[in-house]
């Protein structure tokens, strides 16, 4: 059954824009008073409403009413939702002026949310994680990766990449899973980084294939983490398996986005550290550059060189982060609006990083666009101006969201 949703004061496709470098509102393609054909959760038509019901006299009518802006459904690429507990103990005692590195070398930090997160069930994870997939959705986010990283042991990230799936299966959003078993080496492993890293080759990455669970893996490069050296020798075995990969990467030294390069990760992901070097390197390749700016407010540190990096050409995606520790608010439009101001953005380079940029960060390419073929995955801002969203700072939420058929 075709379905014709509208009318919207403005349509913004996304369609025609750059996967990657610079780009200004002018290129911004917008309809007015537009409406979009779909069938089985597909985009047939994006056009003048007028004109598609006209054209399709027999489409069941979803009307709008009132001034509307419509985009693409936002692509959240990088989250830790998967966590039991609270880190505002942390959060407290950086806002007195210890350090992110210093908390966690005393115990504190990703560990203490490792121990919070093995006290929990399945089942308990499963519940907490449709309740932030749901908040995320209300807010437009109509795709969401999701990290393990918390339970650092075969059968823990076990536990978490099942909790994800469960949640994944009641939840109207898009979830893609990815494996962070190399957040940190557990403190309870006996041996040392890479002997870490190889029993998570040996004994966790091919269960996880087995079942299904997640097709990524993710590393943590950085000096209380995983080293350059190691955490290549992990990824190209975990490719050579058959998994993408992402990386944590420059967030408080160098080294990671040069990796992720190498690697030919999908994405390189923080770089709050890079420099010329990296933005280089990162600009001449085809592994997208993600800027965490929840992470940035969080540890009230520097934004990741968002401008450079699209000036160099490099392709910017934005994602939020959302965890217990860096990242505890989790509020994507408010973080990449904020961010926007500072670092000097167009609309059209925030929306590309929350859209289809983030997409092709996650390797779909079905998504993150309004036209024929693409999935409909939709929402709408009761406003009259594409400007009017991140001018408000993300305190305009959308009034409608729509994920395909799902
Ligand atoms: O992306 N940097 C490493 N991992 C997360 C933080 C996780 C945590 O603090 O619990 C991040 O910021
Ligand atoms: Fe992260």
């Amino acid at each position: 059954m075709k379905k014709l949703i509208g009318p919207f004061t403005q349509i913004l496709p996304l369609t025609g824009l750059p996967f990657k470098g610079a780009v200004n509102d002018e290129h911004l393609q917008i309809i007015a008073n537009g409406g979009v054909l779909t069938e089985d959760g597909v985009i047939i038509a994006v056009d003048d409403f007028e004109k598609l019901r006209r054209n399709y006299p027999s489409a069941q009518i979803e009307e709008i009413a009132g001034d509307h802006v419509l985009l693409p459904g936002f692509v959240d690429c990088h989250t830790h939702i998967c966590f039991a507990g609270s880190r505002a103990k942390d959060y407290a005692m950086r806002n007195s002026g210890k350090s992110y590195l210093e908390i966690a070398a005393s115990g504190g930090g990703i560990w203490d949310s490792v121990t919070q997160t093995r006290a929990a069930t399945e089942a308990e994870l499963t519940h907490l994680l449709v309740q932030r997939i749901n908040r995320h959705l209300s807010e437009g986010v109509t795709t969401i990766e999701i990290k393990s990283g918390y339970g650092l042991s075969v059968a823990e990230e076990l536990k978490q990449l099942k909790a994800i799936h469960q949640a994944a299966n009641k939840a109207h959003a898009y979830i893609v899973p990815t494996c962070l078993a190399a957040h940190i080496k557990p403190n309870d492993f006996n041996g040392d980084e890479s002997e870490y890293l190889k029993y998570l080759l040996n004994d966790l990455l091919p269960k996880i294939k087995q079942h299904d669970l997640a097709g990524r893996v993710d590393i943590f490069i950085e000096q209380k983490a995983f080293n350059a050296s190691d955490a290549l020798f992990y990824l190209s075995k975990a490719k050579q398996m058959g998994f993408e990969a992402t990386v944590h990467a420059d967030q408080f030294s160098t080294g990671g986005s040069e990796v992720a390069v190498k690697a030919r990760a999908a994405s390189a992901d923080h770089l709050e550290a890079s420099g010329d070097y990296e933005i280089k390197l990162l600009a001449n390749s085809d592994t997208v550059a993600v800027t965490l700016p929840g992470a940035s407010l969080g540890l009230g540190m520097n934004y990741a060189p968002a401008r450079k990096l699209l000036d160099a050409g490099a392709c910017l995606a934005i994602a939020s982060d959302w965890n217990p520790g860096s990242a505890p608010m989790g509020d994507l439009l408010m973080q990449a609006s904020v961010m926007a101001a500072t670092e000097k953005l167009s609309t059209a380079e925030v929306f590309a990083g929350l859209t289809y940029r983030a997409a092709q960060a996650l390797k779909l390419n079905d998504r993150g666009i309004l036209t024929k073929g693409k999935l409909a995955d939709m929402q709408a801002y009761p406003c009259n101006d594409y400007r009017e969203i991140l001018y408000h700072q993300g305190k305009l939420k959308p009034a409608h969201v729509w994920t395909g058929d799902r």
